[in-house]
């Protein structure tokens, strides 16, 4: 049995780092196992322009240093201008640009209404590259909660795909059997993130027993038969499939609350479930690709030459159940089940 696993330095490709004393307190629990994240702009206000960009990725490194590399996205708003989505991308300030259906998610109030609104900028980033990110459920009131994604699919991503030749898209967080078919039917210009959280929980966990608000997160999980399909892929070796863990911190009072915040916190213990899962998958050595090398593979970016090593423990793992932050407390996201797999050695870059 393999009892320890170096792999290239992980990098998540979806990330939320918040700000300010939020920011200050949750970001090394990032830095500490991964060497690169795509950040999420959706702050308050949101991260629209390259100038915002530029300067919210300094305040990140006043907090990481140069061990962690921020690889920032702007977030799409119907008066997104092309010629600065561009020019921020050849600065090299950002890396992606995110795409939030108005009224989708946390802070997506800003978002995209009428997605002919933004065919100008799609246009642009598909001609100079820059791949788009993107929040795939629907919003429209009529459309149930568990069926959000399955619509934005057809409703919404592949009519934008089909008008825009050559845009390179990321369906972010899937929860669904359809996502995980779509992009299996789709070239490569479509790649789909897999978050810690949804290969570990459905919505039973969720609402069997009490509601338990640490497991609320968008898109919401789904039925057992979606998670096993999201493991399936995550493990198949399918290099469109990468991680991206989502991980949303939210201060425990918002989480707890009778309106509580949408986001799961699993920046620290994320490579101890995920060798768990892979290991149980029977699939350890898909590891690798799922959290190394298949995004770097879609963001054209050379795969790290730092390593981590996972170590197999006799005890289980310990790790905070809260991360104590200025912005108050934020509870690590409860896999339910002892894990097993630590990561030993840090980094040397
Ligand atoms: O659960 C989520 N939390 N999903 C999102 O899309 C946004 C995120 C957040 O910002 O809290
Ligand atoms: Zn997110």
């Amino acid at each position: 049995m393999t009892q320890s696993l170096t792999l290239p330095r992980p990098d998540d490709w979806h990330l939320h780092l918040r700000d300010g004393a939020m920011l200050a307190g949750i970001a090394p629990e990032s830095a500490r196992h991964f060497a690169r994240a795509i950040i999420m702009p959706n702050l308050v206000p949101p991260v629209v322009t390259g100038a915002q960009a530029a300067a919210y990725r300094d305040r990140i490194l006043a907090v990481t240093g140069t061990g962690f590399t921020p690889l920032m996205t702007l977030y799409l708003t119907e008066a997104t201008d092309p010629a600065d989505v561009v020019a921020a991308h050849k600065a090299g300030i950002i890396t992606a640009v995110k795409l939030y259906p108005a009224g989708a998610t946390t802070n997506s109030a800003s978002g995209v209404r009428d997605f002919d609104r933004v065919r100008a900028v799609l246009e642009a980033m598909a001609e100079a590259g820059i791949p788009l990110c993107t929040h795939g459920e629907v919003t429209d009131h009529a459309v149930d909660i568990f069926d959000r994604e399955a619509v934005f699919i057809d409703r919404v991503l592949d009519p934008i795909r089909r008008k825009t030749p050559g845009l390179r898209v990321v369906m972010e967080h899937i929860t669904t059997s359809e996502a995980v078919a779509y992009v299996q039917s789709q070239p490569a210009d479509l790649g789909a993130t897999i978050t810690t959280h949804h290969l570990v929980i459905n919505r039973n966990h969720i609402l069997v027993g009490g509601i338990k608000p640490h497991y609320y997160c968008l898109p919401v999980a789904k039925r057992e038969a979606h998670r096993l399909a999201l493991v399936q892929a995550a493990t198949s070796g399918d290099a469109r499939f990468f991680l991206g863990t989502d991980s949303a911190p939210h201060a425990d009072d918002a989480k707890e609350s009778a309106c509580g915040c949408a986001g799961c916190f699993t920046a620290t213990n994320t490579m101890s479930i995920l060798a768990q899962i892979f290991e149980e998958a029977g699939a350890l050595d898909k590891l690798e690709g799922f959290a190394s090398r298949n995004g770097p593979g879609f963001y054209r970016l050379p795969v790290n030459s730092a390593t981590i090593t996972l170590e197999k423990t006799p005890e289980p793992v310990t790790y905070p159940a809260k991360i104590e932050t200025g912005a108050g407390q934020v509870t690590v996201f409860d896999p339910g089940f002892p894990l097993y797999w630590q990561v030993r050695q840090e980094a040397t870059s």
